[in-house]
């Protein structure tokens, strides 16, 4: 726990003023974001190793941009079920899913957050929980009111619009650490960025826009979905809209 809160984000007015803009130079920030690295940056590249062609724009995996900014449309709750399909128990005869998971320990929780009233949702309460293998959504009770879950995930001032749902990837820490101890946190990272690319995909099938989404900070979340922040901790939200 003390590793991974060190990785929190905290986004809240009471250190609004105590945030400073950076002041590295140009050069540092070019060698340090973007791009590609080399491992021998003194080699041309131009002719040594083999060249490679991009995926063709007309594979099944090839993936639409993040989304900049959603607008403000709804989406109907049968896409909202096609979204969530490739992370379901595959067929009668296997716990297995659509995604690989080490151990098939499947530490991994998603949650499915209604963000505006022009969805069609099948609720009142705005929070599902998804029972991947009786391919069920649960309800998270008593959450009718999504406006802690927007405050926690899209702070003031954010410029990405508004996003019609929120999936969060949330590890489940007992599972996590129960067989493969520390390890198991670093496995449970990658499951969550497996899962979310199916997702990216099928927003990609069903014709709706996607971007992950890792500015907000954990407790904030955890209490605005109602869970024990010290069990669940949200690995990513991936905004979903149009
Ligand atoms: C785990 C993860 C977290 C991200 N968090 C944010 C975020 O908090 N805010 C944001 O604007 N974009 C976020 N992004 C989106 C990236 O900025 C985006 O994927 C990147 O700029 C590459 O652009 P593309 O997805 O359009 O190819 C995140 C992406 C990933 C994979």
């Amino acid at each position: 726990m003390e590793f991974h809160n060190k990785g929190n984000f905290t986004l809240h007015e009471c250190v609004s003023n105590i945030s400073l803009l950076h002041n590295f130079p140009a050069h540092l920030l070019s060698d340090l974001t973007g791009n590609e690295l080399q491992i021998y940056p003194d080699l041309d590249i131009t002719t040594a190793g083999p060249t490679l062609d991009a995926l063709a724009p007309s594979s099944p995996l090839y993936r639409n941009q993040s989304c900049d900014y959603f607008d403000t449309r709804g989406i109907a709750f049968e896409s909202i079920k096609q979204l969530l399909s490739p992370l379901l128990r595959k067929d009668e005869t296997s716990y297995k899913r659509g995604y690989p998971s080490a151990g098939a320990l499947y530490s991994v929780e998603v949650f499915c957050c209604s963000l505006s009233s022009n969805n069609t949702w099948p609720c009142p309460e705005k929070i599902l929980h998804l029972l991947p293998n009786s391919r069920k959504l649960e309800i998270v009770q008593n959450s009718y009111d999504n406006s802690q879950m927007i405050e926690a995930i899209l702070p003031k001032g954010n410029k990405i619009g508004n996003p019609s749902i929120a999936i969060v990837y949330a590890i489940y820490m007992p599972k996590t650490l129960f067989k493969y101890r520390y390890r198991g946190y670093r496995l449970a990272l990658m499951e969550a960025g497996s899962m979310y690319m199916l997702v990216d995909l099928q927003c990609k099938h069903v014709n709706l826009k996607s971007r992950q989404w890792s500015g907000y900070t954990d407790n904030m979340l955890c209490r605005a979905m109602g869970l024990n922040p010290t069990l669940f901790y949200p690995s990513s939200v991936q905004l979903i809209g149009g």
